[in-house]
Formats: C-alpha cells, sequence, structure tokens
C-alpha cells in the first residue's frame, strides 16, 4: 500500500512562510541560476494538476540576445501606451513603477499552451475549453513557489504583446502565450508585494472572506 507522507507543524509553518513570501521580483542580481537547478524547476511545475491530464504548458528558453531584445522593445512599446493611457497624478505614479526585470534577469522564461492537446483526450474541455490555459497557470503557479522555496524570483510580465512575442519565439503558431517570466536571484527580499510598497495597490482584508450563498 503506497502511504501518503506526513507535513510536520513545522513544515506547515515554513510553506506559510513559503506563500507569504513568494514575490513578483523585478530586480534581479545578474548571476545564473544552475541549470540543474531550472531542471529541478521545470520537473516541480510539471507537477501541476491540468485539465484532464492535458499538461498543456510548454515552457521556452529565451536566451537568443535578439529575440531578448525584441521582447524589451515591445514591452518598452506597450508600457508607453498604457502610459499615455493616463493622465495626471495617477500617470506620473504609473510612470514611477518598475513593470519588469527584463535588463537584469538571467533567465527568460515564455509559458505557452496548447489549446487542444492532444494528451487529455479532450477531458473536461467541452464545456469550458479556457481550462488548457488555467493549466498552464496551475504549473506557472507551482514554478512560482518552487522557485521561491530555493531563493529565486519570478517576475511575471504582461505588459507585451502576445502576437508580436508570439513572431518573436518563432514556436508552433497554434500555442497560445500565457506568460512571460524573468527568472534569478532577487537583488533584496521584500515581504509585502512592490505596488503595495509602492503605494499602487493594497492587498483588501474583505477578499479573505467568504462569500456566501
Ligand atoms: C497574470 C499576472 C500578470 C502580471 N503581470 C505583471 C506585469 O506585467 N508587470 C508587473 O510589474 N507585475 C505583474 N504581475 C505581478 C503582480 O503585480 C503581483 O503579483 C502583485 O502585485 C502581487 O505581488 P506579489 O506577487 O509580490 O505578491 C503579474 C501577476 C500576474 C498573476
Amino acid at each position: 500500500m503506497t502511504t501518503m507522507p506526513e507535513f510536520s507543524p513545522v513544515f506547515m509553518d515554513q510553506l506559510d512562510d513559503l506563500f507569504r513570501w513568494r514575490r513578483d521580483v523585478r530586480h534581479f542580481r545578474r548571476e545564473p541560476v544552475p541549470e540543474p537547478v531550472l531542471d529541478e524547476l521545470l520537473r516541480i511545475a510539471c507537477l501541476a494538476p491540468s485539465v484532464g491530464l492535458s499538461e498543456p504548458w510548454r515552457f521556452v528558453r529565451v536566451d537568443d540576445p535578439q529575440r531578448r531584445q525584441a521582447v524589451r522593445q515591445d514591452f518598452m512599446r506597450c508600457n508607453a501606451e498604457a502610459l499615455a493611457d493616463r493622465t495626471g497624478p495617477d500617470a506620473q505614479h504609473y510612470a514611477r513603477l518598475k513593470l519588469a526585470g527584463l535588463d537584469d534577469a538571467p533567465h527568460h522564461i515564455a509559458v505557452l499552451s496548447h489549446p487542444e492537446p492532444a494528451q487529455g483526450r479532450g477531458l473536461g474541455r467541452g464545456t469550458m475549453p479556457q481550462t488548457t490555459t488555467w493549466s498552464t497557470v496551475m504549473a506557472i503557479h507551482t514554478f512560482w513557489l518552487a522557485a521561491t522555496a530555493k531563493g529565486i524570483g519570478v517576475g511575471w510580465v504582461s505588459i507585451i504583446d502576445p502576437d508580436q512575442i508570439m513572431r518573436v519565439l518563432d514556436v508552433e503558431p497554434t500555442l497560445e502565450l500565457v506568460a512571460y517570466l524573468c527568472v534569478g536571484y532577487p537583488a533584496e527580499p521584500a515581504s509585502t508585494p512592490e505596488l503595495e510598497r509602492r503605494g499602487w495597490e493594497r492587498r483588501a482584508p474583505e477578499r479573505r472572506e467568504w462569500i456566501q450563498r
């Protein structure tokens, strides 16, 4: 018989620390993460649940300097457009935020999702086809937590044009871009979200309450 491991109270406390200290990181040290550690993160990410066991995620390492530069330029263009949509103090506040760590992060990882994977044989997707994307997000979050546990930071960059990034990546065009991640050792630890520290937004206590029906 297979026995499930028991998770000790000490482990549970540490797990709570892990959840609380997982951060979206935008300031990185330059030194690369050892390849075996990155491989380990990918292995753990693939333990995530997926609709029909379809494992629709595809993790793409973006190492080519020209592709990275093209992603940076796309971010700068999209970010300038986002800034142009704002006015007054809101625009000034937005302009002061650091919304990507694309220059410093030693690793860029694009996470793509197969919208109609053969694996999983369609189970669970009939009425909710978006479940493939959600499965890929599960893998990203698993990757993010595992990285945090190893002292590695992850920053999710979504101020990009997915069609343009897909052209830059030059991968199978039926895949969908879900995330563009900056990965590396954080410049400094932080116990609260950067957007909170910069006065942009705060965690809302009311979100921690159940809605009753
Ligand atoms: C789907 C998704 C997209 C995000 N895109 C961006 C982004 O483009 N730029 C950015 O600075 N942060 C981005 N973030 C990070 C959030 O701002 C961050 O998760 C939030 O402020 C909470 O901070 P924490 O992750 O450190 O707890 C994204 C997060 C998610 C989940």
